[in-house]
């Protein structure tokens, strides 16, 4: 990674921790933070690692809108401790029970390269951590904390990094919750056709309604089942647009985290949707940024220009890989074509007709 998209990192981090408060805890009588074990088949995520055999009490489950990280191949497990129940009464802030593990597997042409673990060891402490996985795929092992640049060949000449934990946080911990993709929305039973990416549910995936049946919510939410969270929208274009940039920008631009002051709204949030416009909408369509999109003038450019993709900063930005103006700024070195294909569309379509 450069040097700009590392300051952009460093900056949030600082920006992150000073935010939650955790600069400086040693030397404050606290208990000392848990690690990580070194070895994935620590974790408990496996029965057999070395035939992949998953503990059956880790449940599996799908975002309907995924992260975006160069085409890996994904899987995700959550495992609560016994006779724990997910603390739902804030529809868009789930607490999760201590002992919560959350894995993420990331593989390439079939390899499993990374799992990523989000693991809440204590009330105040959500460990993060990346695991590498060697080349018989029979273990993987702790990541540095300053992860690892290039790690994997991807094709297409493109490399894949392994994120360092600074990384990991200024996503992971910018907005209100850790977890980002197992929520109302994501895990909602009415699936959204057009998300990108989007992997069929398996008949055993997570999703609200088998949340509910197994008595894993708190408390009981029916009324999620009989009316599934969805993003209200004017077409279901836009629908799809406001999924995919809540989950893949959302993490950092919303109105809790260090990057409030810039005003770009992105994260979606079910409790509002009823409320009328769109936060995400409100900012950014026909809205001026700080940044103007090279090759057009200060008044023309617009975060999103309506009829004019080539005037939006975040087709610009998100078609862009070049470490000064790429978005995300991290976790990925591959543009998302069809992403961007989806955005253009509905900017010169949906906004642009009259
Ligand atoms: C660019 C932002 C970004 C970075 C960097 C990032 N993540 Fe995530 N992560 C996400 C988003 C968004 C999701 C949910 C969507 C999905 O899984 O596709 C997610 C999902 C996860 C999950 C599944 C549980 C959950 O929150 O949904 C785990 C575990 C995880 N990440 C761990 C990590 C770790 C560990 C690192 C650093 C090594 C890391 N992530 C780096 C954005 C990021
Ligand atoms: C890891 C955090 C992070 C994620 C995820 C992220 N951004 Fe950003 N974004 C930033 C930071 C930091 C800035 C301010 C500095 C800059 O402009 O480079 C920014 C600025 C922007 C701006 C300029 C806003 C203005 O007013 O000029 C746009 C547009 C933008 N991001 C779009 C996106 C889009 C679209 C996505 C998702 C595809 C995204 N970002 C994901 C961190 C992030």
């Amino acid at each position: 990674m450069s040097n700009q998209s590392n300051f952009i990192a460093a900056a949030l981090i600082l920006a992150v921790a000073l935010h939650a408060g955790v600069v400086g805890a040693e030397g404050t009588g606290l208990p000392a933070a848990v690690r990580a074990p070194e070895r994935l088949s620590e974790t408990g995520l496996y029965r057999d690692i070395s035939n992949g055999t998953i503990a059956p009490r880790n449940l599996s489950f799908e975002p309907q809108y995924p992260l975006w990280t160069d085409g890996a191949d994904k899987a995700r497990w959550i495992r609560l401790p016994d006779g724990a129940t997910i603390d739902v009464r804030n529809t868009d802030g789930w607490v999760f029970p201590v002992g919560t593990k959350l894995w993420k597997e990331f593989a390439f042409g079939g390899k499993k390269v990374e799992t990523r673990m989000l693991w809440r060891a204590r009330a105040d402490q959500w460990v993060f951590a990346s695991y590498v996985w060697n080349d018989a795929q029979d273990e993987a092992y702790l990541a540095p904390e300053v992860g690892i640049r290039n790690h994997a060949e991807i094709g297409g000449g493109a490399r894949y990094s392994i994120p360092s934990q600074a990384e990991c946080r200024s996503c992971h911990e910018s907005g209100g919750t850790p977890v980002l993709g197992f929520n109302a929305l994501q895990l909602s039973d009415e699936r959204d056709l057009l998300a990108p990416h989007q992997k069929p549910l398996k008949a055993t995936s997570l999703t609200i309604s088998r949340l509910e049946r197994f008595g894993l919510l708190y408390p009981r939410r029916p009324d999620l089942v009989e009316n599934p969270p969805r993003i209200e929208a004017r077409s279901p274009r836009e629908r799809a647009v406001l999924g995919y940039l809540s989950a893949n920008c959302g993490s950092c631009h919303n109105s809790r985290g260090p990057l409030a002051g810039l005003g770009l709204f992105l994260q979606h949030e079910i409790g509002l949707s009823s409320m009328g416009v769109d936060p995400a909408l409100a900012t950014s369509v026909d809205v001026a940024g700080q940044f103007v999109v090279p090759g057009t003038s200060r008044d023309g450019s617009r975060r999103v220009a309506p009829g004019a993709p080539q005037a939006s900063a975040l087709v610009y930005r998100m078609s862009s890989r070049r470490p000064s103006s790429q978005m995300p700024p991290l976790g990925t070195g591959v543009v998302d074509a069809k992403a961007v294909e989806l955005i253009r569309a509905w900017i010169a379509e949906d906004l642009g007709a009259k």
